[in-house]
């Protein structure tokens, strides 16, 4: 294969025109073959491109590569902090009211460095919104950063103009308001974070992102004590501040060498008997494998809150850019132990070091008296036969133009574009969309606006149902694997969905669904 005739291949791809047959075929070897370091006997990649491509990483690793600062450098053991709340401005009953203020300000983490975040509100992570289902929301955003944001309401079911859509920025120096209905039975584990044009990733990596809780007034779980664990993802120079992305970090999703629960690094968390605990995967790229010894974890909510009926863990639980989920966990021994991240193979790309297990934190648990969870914890919702069907297709393909990183990453064979409505739904219809992940490494899937169902995952053509049924705005696919979902948009308006590996969306892993 000649390096020009590949050019005007991927040219063809990026002016929007259908992938062929063998423009698909073809970029498979030459991922498998050139970026895995697998399968590289099926490589059929030309010598010229070959080389090319090298000199171009390579090139492009020199001219990024920073010096990172030592992980021995940043302080832990803390007791884990809490997460600090969003203050209501309001003093009516049912009305939640705010202000974010997004600055960038300087933070000191490490002894004698000081640290520029962007933030809301000053504090990393952003300041915990808490409402009930039902409240009138209504946050004024002022942007004081020096670029345009918007904010996303991650999870949340509000009318698709509130929910910060890249078309909708607020310019630098500006501020907007957002005004939103909590829906009853949306009581679950949100979180909100910068959904602008082109500047997600940079944006999410500088500290912006925050949560929201949603609750009911009929929690089944209320009387058990709460933790929230939210994971962030904080790569630093030498000099303690926050790094570019290398290439590596924009083909495979960046991962700092801090993983922050609470803004903290390794913290000491202590569980004192039966607890109940909000978990959010926020990092930018990082996927984490949680093990929580010495208890009986139960997962007890998802993304869009309780499930059907507590599931008992018999895993580690992976947890996917974006994704949530809400535990028990039963400690059986007292005693210290450690949060750890299982080693999981997501297929990065490129020269990787293997992966390994990681310690999160210090766990100090409390053995729990005897508990009895609750068997049933609420109805979900029954979506009805779908009526329409989608199909959407991940692939990566090649670009030497592209200045972040040689690698593209497509949805039905198209980068993402503002102006472009890649499919249309109509309001309340239920739809089965099928998601295909036609490439090397794991992507994730998610959608604006719903909670979906998952009805099934194909892998090496063997079918098989969810482990449980739960309500997700997030789900993960493995090289080559297919989901069916089931799902309802009931608002109008344009939704985004894309690979929450916020590199890949942002390098336009992302499409549009017009709702009418
Ligand atoms: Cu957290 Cu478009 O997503
Ligand atoms: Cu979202
Ligand atoms: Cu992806």
């Amino acid at each position: 294969m000649k390096r020009r005739n590949f050019l005007i291949n991927i040219s063809a791809v990026l002016s929007g025109l259908a992938v062929t047959k063998t423009f698909a075929k073809m970029d498979h070897s030459m991922i498998s073959g050139q970026m895995c370091g697998q399968n590289s006997a099926n490589c059929k990649m030309g010598d010229n491109m070959h080389e090319h491509m090298h000199m171009n990483m390579n090139m492009t690793n020199t001219k990024t590569s920073q010096k990172l600062l030592p992980t021995s450098s940043f302080p832990k053991g803390l007791n884990l902090p809490l997460l600090a709340n969003l203050k209501n401005e309001s003093t009516k009953q049912g009305i939640f009211e705010a202000t974010l203020n997004l600055k960038s300000v300087k933070i000191s983490l490490i002894p004698e460095l000081t640290t520029e975040f962007w933030t809301y509100n000053g504090m990393v992570p952003g300041p915990k919104i808490e409402v009930f289902e039902g409240d009138q929301v209504k946050i004024t955003v002022k942007n004081d950063l020096s670029q345009p944001t918007t904010v996303h309401w991650h999870g949340l079911l509000i009318p698709a103009d509130q929910d910060g859509n890249p078309q909708d920025e607020i310019p630098a120096g500006s501020s907007r308001i957002y005004e939103f209905t909590i829906p009853k039975g949306s009581a679950g584990t949100y979180w909100y974070h910068p959904h602008g044009h082109n500047t997600v990733a940079e944006q999410v990596y500088h500290g912006l992102a925050g949560t929201f809780i949603v609750r009911s007034k009929n929690d089944p779980l209320s009387d058990i004590p709460e933790q929230n664990w939210f994971f962030s993802d904080l790569k630093l120079t030498d000099k303690g501040q926050i790094a570019n992305n290398s290439m590596a970090d924009w083909m495979n999703g960046r991962e700092g060498q801090f993983v922050l629960i609470n803004g903290s690094y390794q913290p000491k968390i202590k569980v004192n008997g039966t607890t109940r605990i909000r978990i959010w995967n926020a990092c930018s790229g990082r996927y984490l494998n949680l093990s929580i010894p010495g208890c009986d974890v139960y997962l007890v909510g998802s993304d869009g809150g309780l499930l059907a009926q507590p599931y008992l863990l018999n895993k580690p639980l992976l947890l996917t850019p974006a994704e949530r989920a809400e535990l028990v966990i039963i400690p059986k021994h007292s005693g210290l132990f450690y949060l750890q991240s299982i080693s999981y193979d997501r297929g990065k790309m490129g020269d990787i070091p293997p992966e390994q297990d990681f310690i999160l934190a210090e766990l100090e648990l409390n053995k729990a008296d005897s508990f009895d969870l609750p068997t049933t914890l609420r109805q979900l919702p029954i979506l009805g036969e779908p009526v329409a069907h989608k199909s959407i297709e991940y692939t990566e393909a090649m670009d030497m133009k592209e200045p972040r990183g040689n690698m593209i990453f497509l949805i039905n064979g198209k980068r993402h574009d503002m102006s472009r409505v890649d499919l249309e739904s109509k309001i309340h219809d239920v739809e089965e969309w099928t998601i295909i992940n036609n490439s090397h490494m794991d992507h994730n899937f998610h959608i604006h606006g719903t909670q979906f169902i998952v009805l099934s995952h194909e892998l090496n053509g063997v079918k098989t149902p969810p482990d449980y049924v739960a309500l997700k705005d997030t789900i993960n696919l493995r090289p080559h694997e297919k989901i069916t979902l089931k799902m309802q948009q009931n608002f109008t308006g344009l939704r985004m969905y894309h690979c929450h590996i916020i590199e890949h969306e942002t390098l336009g892993m992302m499409g549009q669904l017009l709702v009418k």
